[in-house]
């Protein structure tokens, strides 16, 4: 595996089923990162357990009761004191923006092709439902950078799954997440390898490059 390893932020709600694929990958020699922390927005969160059992330090902040402007402020100011090269967003149910030298360092993964079927209220199973309704032939999983809205910003890795005719949410959750499993940590590997470059809202994938045999 090419590249440096980098160290990576992990920001999470729920169960961090995404978070777990990217510790086995870790683990397994696949994915260049060191865990730096795992922030949660919920205290009950099973992502924190996963995180705990994987030696990784835990942070929480409550979004609950909280007003936004101050949740993100605190949020910052964990980043700010881990200063990880790179954030990862693994079901993180809030919106969150970002200080301004994390620009084009923080990823989110959606289970839709954006920019259908995403933005406020779209996360989890209100996706697939919302793609059962509407009747498409084809959705599938997105890596984006973050903005300062929801799932709006450049889009780093998109890939199309069918949607069968007897799909339920739940089987196509089931083929989504597949999917997403490949996805978040190709985008983190090209991004440690320094081969995305962001022009506008446009990313361009650089070659992998050569190895020079003296
Ligand atoms: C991921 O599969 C991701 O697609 C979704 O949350 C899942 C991970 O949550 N994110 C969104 O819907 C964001 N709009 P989990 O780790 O709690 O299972």
């Amino acid at each position: 595996m090419s590249g440096k390893t980098i160290s990576l932020g992990v920001l999470l709600s729920g169960s961090g089923t995404s978070l777990q694929n990217l510790i086995d990958l870790q683990q397994a020699g696949r994915l260049p990162v060191e865990f730096s922390f795992v922030l949660s927005s919920r205290k009950d969160a099973f992502g924190l357990e996963r995180a705990k059992k994987a030696g990784i330090p835990t942070e929480i902040v409550p979004r609950k009761g909280a007003k936004w402007e101050d949740f993100n402020r605190d949020c910052a100011a964990v980043l700010n004191r881990y200063k990880p090269d790179l954030i990862v967003l693994a079901g993180f149910m809030s919106l969150f923006i970002p200080p301004s030298d994390y620009a084009q360092r923080v990823m989110n993964v959606h289970p839709a092709l954006i920019p259908s079927f995403c933005g406020k209220g779209f996360y989890g199973h209100h996706v697939h439902e919302a793609v059962l309704e509407y009747g498409v032939r084809y959705t599938g999983a997105t890596v984006h950078f973050i903005d300062t809205a929801y799932d709006t910003g450049p889009i780093i890795l998109q890939k199309p799954v069918e949607v069968m005719f007897d799909d339920t949410a739940e089987t196509l959750a089931d083929r989504v997440q597949a999917c997403e499993r490949e996805l978040y940590p190709e985008a983190i590997r090209l991004f440690a390898q320094g081969r995305l470059e962001v022009h506008g809202r446009r990313v361009r994938i650089l070659p992998e490059e050569e190895t020079v045999c003296e």
